[in-house]
């Protein structure tokens, strides 16, 4: 029992050290998640051992006492919390305790809205004005951030009658969260990096770190908005519905996320309705941690009641988390296929949104100075959707002197060679074609499921293949035996014949695929698709120009030129990559090994209109643009947007535009429709 109590006290002692860095300091030290668990293991010895429950147990209590620089405001009610429900069975426990606490069949039903992650504060309106403004605080007393509020430009400061039937109540009690939106809160960090100034952890705590300021005029320097979401009190209480108070509030002048408060019949509606939220979480353009499930009828909230930290009537539905803290314990550099330094933190593995994160991204020196990162710090990691993990802060509280301040190498940790730093650009790079870790990645990407999806070939096999000198290059897969294969460590029959039957699959493919596989700089699954879309033909991609492929919008009456999508840099890592001898002869080696892809268009055997370039002006009668240019492409013939010295044909169609002259001055052969459908072959002659 000791050791019980022991461990109740140590909670208590943790938790109410985190309210002060998360309450009153905006700083946290650990994620929300970890707090959440500490909360629940409080809670659930509390349950058990009910005795060792005293009223000052953070679990009685919401929030943390006021911080003395700015006046205290009572609130008319206590500003609750709400309960925590973290999988499907919460919510249904949560409709079942409903039920059996209203003990008759009594009817309702729900609405379900996006948790904001922000800050919860009231605001007063007395006979339509804003008179004060407060934060949470520990539930009974807040914070005067009355000036603060005043600086957000959609809280109304007095509130405006819409519709006769529903006038201003004397007294009322809004309550909301104030909240940045993410491109902001983003926005805002990249200044604090600059200025040297420690990084928020997340929007929640900068919209707090914003509005808890003495000075207002840093408020107004920050993009803080809110949504409201309630009420404490209200003079004239008519209104029965969550959803109507909610409309009443819109009408009033106040910001209700109307179009997603949502309302549910049963509680299976609301549990597909929070699964959704949690699926399209990304597209909201501010941070929502969960969704927030009320009861609808405000008759049955009110014989619900309140339990002490939150109402019975209403239950969060969190998330899975998207950070975590953990230590690093070692940054490596790693060299990626373009031959790109990339500072790479190795954690103590831990769990985020369900998958095991081992490794995050630092992406260069520069970040690391800024976020002041060192080896053995403990951190808070992200992992939001797909993107790789990366560390959004270092905790330095937690620091004791053991840590080593990271600097990146001036050679290349695979190859040795110096590295070199384009101006302009912080990444570092090895320039040695034949560094072991470039061609390894070079490998790796080549055989990933965007491009050859060679399955079953993993790291440890190309590793081993290399050094054993098996394969110097993608297309010496190609060329590998059984035997060859049976020689590795640790691979039996069955997986040799598995790897041999994927390399000669992956050999049909896509051109998208094919292209994307090698790995050119900048190319990209989708870059590699629209050129693949575009030339429809490998030879057309090889042979581009930079003016083929950079996107250009066309002047007045003209078509628009290259694709869109395409700029400057990108084009000019595509034009570089065909220019360069080696890597021609490795395209070549690849396509001889019987590499092959349905033609996105038939090819026509060639044809006198190989290679040339058309330009097009005035319209055909025959055919719209678009047909023209794609029976031009599909017979391989290249369409240019303008007349330029390696023009070969102007076609000529009705009403020409100024391109004929220019045609005529720099002697491009001209056609007329009838001659240019015969050169398509089409025409009569
Ligand atoms: S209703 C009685 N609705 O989440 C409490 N709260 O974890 C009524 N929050 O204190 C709260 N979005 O600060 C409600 N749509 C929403 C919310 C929301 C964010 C915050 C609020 C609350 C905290 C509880």
């Amino acid at each position: 029992m000791e050791k019980i109590i022991k461990e109740i006290e140590e909670l208590k002692e943790k938790i109410r050290h985190h309210n002060h860095r998360y309450y009153s300091m905006d700083d946290p030290e650990i994620s929300d998640a970890e707090y959440d668990r500490l909360f629940r293991h409080l809670l659930d010895l509390e349950r058990q051992y009910p005795e060792q429950v005293t009223p000052d147990s953070p679990t009685t209590r919401v929030g943390a006492k006021p911080r003395e620089t700015f006046s205290e405001v009572k609130h008319g009610q206590p500003m609750l919390s709400l309960e925590n429900g973290f999988q499907d069975e919460d919510l249904l426990a949560f409709d079942a305790r409903i039920r059996r606490f209203l003990g008759d069949d009594s009817h309702f039903d729900y609405t379900v809205e996006p948790k904001i992650d922000g800050l919860a504060v009231e605001l007063v309106f007395e006979k339509g004005k804003l008179t004060v403004a407060s934060t949470r605080g520990d539930a009974y007393v807040g914070e005067n951030v009355t000036p603060n509020i005043k600086t957000i430009l959609t809280i109304p400061l007095t509130l405006s009658q819409r519709n006769k039937t529903r006038p201003i109540p004397d007294l009322l009690e809004v309550r909301g969260e104030v909240y940045m939106e993410s491109e902001a809160f983003n926005k805002l960090n990249r200044k604090r990096v600059q200025k040297n100034l420690p990084v928020f952890a997340n929007p929640r705590n900068a919209s707090a770190g914003s509005l808890r300021q003495l000075d207002f005029r840093v408020t107004l320097s920050r993009p803080l908005n809110i949504f409201c979401y309630g009420i404490g009190r209200i003079s004239t209480p008519t209104l029965s519905t969550q959803h109507e108070l909610m409309t009443a509030l819109n009408e009033w002048g106040l910001r209700i996320n109307i179009p997603h408060i949502k309302i549910c019949k049963d509680i299976n509606e609301v549990i597909d309705q929070c699964h959704h939220f949690e699926e399209t979480r990304s597209r909201f353009y501010y941070e929502i941690d969960g969704a927030v499930i009320k009861v609808n009828q405000i008759d049955v909230q009110k014989r619900l009641g309140d339990k002490t930290r939150s109402p019975r009537w209403a239950l969060a539905y969190k998330f899975k988390p998207s950070q975590e803290t953990t230590r690093i314990t070692k940054i490596d550099v790693q060299v990626g296929r373009t031959g790109a330094l990339t500072p790479v933190a190795q954690l103590e593995p831990v769990e985020i949104g369900g998958v095991l994160v081992k490794r995050a991204t630092l992406h260069n020196q520069e970040e690391i100075s800024k976020k002041d990162i060192r080896e053995l710090d403990m951190v808070i990691v992200q992992r939001a959707g797909d993107v790789i993990p990366e560390v959004v802060k270092v905790i330095e509280s937690k620091r004791n002197g053991q840590e080593k301040v990271f600097i990146m190498p001036d050679q290349c940790p695979a190859c040795g060679t110096a590295v070199v730093k384009k101006e302009g650009e912080v990444v570092l790079r090895c320039p040695n074609p034949d560094c072991p870790a470039q061609i390894m990645a070079s490998l790796k990407h080549f055989v990933s499921k965007g491009g050859m999806n060679i399955d079953g070939l993993g790291g440890k096999t190309i590793a081993q293949l290399l050094n054993k000198g098996m394969i110097r290059d993608e297309s010496d897969l190609y060329r590998l035996r059984h035997e060859d294969l049976m020689t590795l460590d640790k691979i039996e029959q069955k997986s040799t014949d598995n790897l041999i039957r994927a390399i000669e699959d992956s050999k049909k493919t896509t051109l998208a695929k094919f292209i994307f596989a090698l790995g050119i700089r900048h190319v990209g699954e989708h870059i590699a698709r629209l050129l693949s879309d575009h030339f429809k033909r490998f030879d057309m991609i090889e042979n581009a120009s930079r003016e083929d492929l950079v996107y250009r919008k066309g002047k007045r009456g003209e078509d628009d030129s290259g694709i869109k999508g395409i700029g400057e840099e990108i084009a000019g890592s595509i034009v570089s990559y065909f220019e360069d001898e080696s890597n021609i002869q490795n395209v070549r080696r690849l396509l001889g090994s019987g590499i092959q892809w349905e033609e996105v268009k038939p090819v026509f055997p060639l044809s006198s209109i190989s290679g040339k370039t058309f330009v097009l002006t005035g319209s055909l009668n025959s055919m719209k643009r678009a047909q023209a240019k794609e029976q031009i492409i599909g017979k391989g013939g290249r369409i240019s947007s303008s007349i330029r010295g390696g023009t070969d044909y102007l076609v000529v169609g009705e009403a020409p535009g100024s391109k004929l002259k220019k045609a005529e001055d720099l002697g491009v052969s001209i056609l007329n429709e009838d001659e240019f459908l015969i050169i398509l072959g089409e025409g009569h002659g």
